[in-house]
C-alpha cells in the first residue's frame, strides 16, 4: 500500500470552531456590506482570509515568549533577533518593526522620492501603496506567462528581464531607487522566482546602478521551490539556498508574520551602513527606538526562534504540501485554479470560475461572497477592488486576473478542513451557472479601498 504523507508536528492545543447554517450566513454577510473584512471571527468557519499571523507557534517559540526581555534598550531579544537575521539572512545591519508594510514605509521613506519608478514582479498592495503614497510609480515586470493560470511554468514569480532593461534604458537611473523582487510573488499566485533569475536581475541592475530589494514575506517558500524545481539546487540546504538568495540583494524588507510564523512583526535587513543610519531615523520615528521598532521583547524571541523553524525542510515540505493538497483537490474537479499551486495559497481565477459574471460586477468579490455563503470559508479577493483606481486618471484598474486566493495559515488546519473547503467549492462549481451577476461599490477610501469597500447587489 501506497504510504501517505504525514505531518512532521502534532497538535497540542486546540481552539474550538463555530458552524453556521446558510441563511445566518446570508444575513451575516449582508451587514457586513458585502466585505469579507467585515465579518467577525465567529461567522468564519475555516479562515482562508489570509496566511498572515495566523499560523500556530511551536512550543519552542512559545517558550521564548517567556524569556523575552522588555527593556527599552539593548535588550537581549534585541540581539537574539539579530543573531538569527544575521545567520539566516546573511544581511549585517537590521532594524525591526511592527510589521511587512512598517518596514516599507520606514526603507521608502529613506529611498523613494515622488516621480521616481520602482519596477519588480508584481508589488504587493501595501507595497505599491507605499510608493504610490510618495507619487512614484510601481511598474510591473512579471513574466507574462504568469498570467496565464492553465500555463505550466516552474517560476511564475520571475521577471522579465527585457522589460526590467527597458525601464531602465528609457529612464534616468537617479529616477530608479530599486527594483523589488517579492518573493515569493505574492500577487502572481504565491509564485516563486528561480534563483537563476534573482541573479540575473541583480547583474542587470547592478550595471546601471539599480539597488536590488527583497520583498522577502514568504522567502523560505521561495527557497523550497528553488529546491525542488532548480536542477543544481536539489542538493543544497534551505539555509543554503536563503543565504545565496539574499546574497544578490542590497536589502529586504520582512512581513515575519509569514514564513517567521509569528502573529506580529518585520523587519528591515540591509547590508550598507549608511542606508541603515538613514532608515534608523525613520524607524525612531515611526516605529520605536531601533532595538525594538514596534515590537515587544517576547514577540522579538519568538520571532528568532521562528525563523529558525521556517527554514527547516521538514516544516516547508508539510506546509506546502498541505497547500498543493488542497490544488490537486480543486484542480482534479474540473475547478480552475492557477497551476502550478503557489506556496501559500490557491489561487482560483474568477473569470473562468463565473464567466457570466462582468469584470464591472466584481466577478473575483462576486465569488469570495457566494463561497462565503455555501460554506463558512472566508477567502480573499484578488481583483479590481485590490487593483484600486489609477492614482492619475482615477478610473478602475482592471487586473489580468481576477482570483479569489485560499491562503493557507501555517500548522492551523488539517487536510480534513482542505476537504471540507475543496468539497464546497467544487459543489458551487456545479451550480455556476446560476451566478450571472455581481456588486457595485457604495463606498470606498481613496487608497486601499478593498479593506474597507462598502458593496451592493446588482
Ligand atoms: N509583502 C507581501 C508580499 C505581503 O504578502 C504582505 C502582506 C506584505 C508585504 C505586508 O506585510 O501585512 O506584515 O504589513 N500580506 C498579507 C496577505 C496581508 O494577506 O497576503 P504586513
Amino acid at each position: 500500500m501506497e504510504i501517505p504523507f504525514a505531518e512532521s508536528y502534532k497538535i497540542k492545543m486546540v481552539e474550538p470552531l463555530r458552524r453556521s447554517t446558510r441563511d445566518e450566513r446570508e444575513q451575516w454577510i449582508k451587514s457586513a456590506n458585502y466585505n469579507l473584512f467585515n465579518l467577525r471571527s465567529e461567522q468564519v468557519f475555516v479562515d482562508l482570509l489570509t496566511d498572515s499571523g495566523t499560523g500556530a507557534m511551536s512550543h519552542y517559540q512559545w517558550s521564548e515568549m517567556m524569556l523575552g526581555d522588555e527593556s527599552y534598550a539593548g535588550a537581549s531579544s534585541y540581539f537574539k533577533m539579530k543573531e538569527a537575521i544575521q545567520e539566516i539572512t546573511g544581511f549585517p545591519h537590521f532594524l525591526p518593526t511592527h510589521q511587512g508594510r512598517a518596514a516599507e514605509n520606514v526603507l521608502f521613506s529613506a529611498l523613494i522620492k515622488s516621480d521616481d519608478l520602482v519596477p519588480g514582479n508584481a508589488h504587493f498592495d501595501t507595497t505599491k501603496g507605499h510608493i504610490e503614497f510618495r507619487k512614484a510609480t510601481a511598474v510591473d515586470c512579471t513574466i507574462d506567462e504568469a498570467y496565464n493560470t492553465t500555463l505550466d511554468h516552474p517560476f511564475k514569480g520571475n521577471i522579465d528581464l527585457a522589460k526590467l532593461e527597458a525601464v531602465y534604458k528609457n529612464n534616468p537611473v537617479e529616477k530608479i531607487p530599486m527594483v523589488i523582487i517579492t518573493v515569493t510573488c505574492n500577487t502572481s499566485g504565491g509564485q516563486p522566482v528561480s534563483m537563476q533569475n534573482i541573479r540575473e536581475v541583480s547583474a542587470l541592475s547592478k550595471k546601471y546602478g539599480v539597488r536590488v530589494v527583497f520583498d522577502a514575506a514568504r522567502f523560505a517558500e521561495n527557497a523550497y521551490f528553488i529546491k525542488m524545481r532548480e536542477e543544481e539546487y536539489v542538493e543544497k540546504s534551505i539555509r543554503d539556498i536563503v543565504l545565496e538568495m539574499f546574497s544578490y540583494g542590497d536589502a529586504m524588507t520582512m512581513s515575519s508574520k509569514k514564513d517567521a510564523i509569528v502573529n506580529m512583526g518585520g523587519f528591515i535587513g540591509m547590508r550598507d551602513e549608511s542606508l541603515f543610519r538613514e532608515a534608523s531615523l525613520y524607524n525612531i520615528m515611526f516605529e520605536g527606538y531601533i532595538t525594538y521598532g514596534g515590537m515587544s521583547g517576547r514577540d522579538m524571541n519568538a520571532l528568532a526562534q521562528g525563523l529558525r523553524e521556517g527554514t527547516e525542510f521538514d516544516y516547508l515540505e508539510t506546509r506546502i504540501r498541505q497547500v498543493a493538497f488542497l490544488g490537486r483537490l480543486l484542480r482534479d474537479a474540473g475547478v480552475p485554479v492557477q497551476y502550478p499551486f503557489g506556496g501559500h495559497a490557491i489561487f482560483i481565477d474568477a473569470k473562468r470560475f463565473l464567466p457570466e459574471v462582468p469584470q464591472e460586477e466584481y466577478v473575483a468579490q462576486t465569488l469570495a461572497i457566494e463561497i462565503y455563503k455555501e460554506s463558512g470559508v472566508r477567502a480573499v479577493e484578488i481583483g479590481t477592488i485590490l487593483a484600486d483606481r489609477d492614482p492619475n486618471t482615477r478610473e478602475n484598474r482592471y487586473p489580468n486576473l481576477e482570483m479569489v486566493r485560499l491562503a493557507i495559515p501555517r500548522r492551523t488546519y488539517t487536510n480534513n478542513h482542505m476537504r471540507y473547503v475543496a468539497a464546497h467549492i467544487i459543489n458551487l462549481h456545479e451550480k455556476r451557472n446560476h451566478i450571472k451577476s455581481g456588486y457595485r461599490i457604495t463606498y470606498e477610501a481613496p487608497i486601499m479601498r478593498h479593506f474597507t469597500v462598502a458593496l451592493q447587489k446588482v
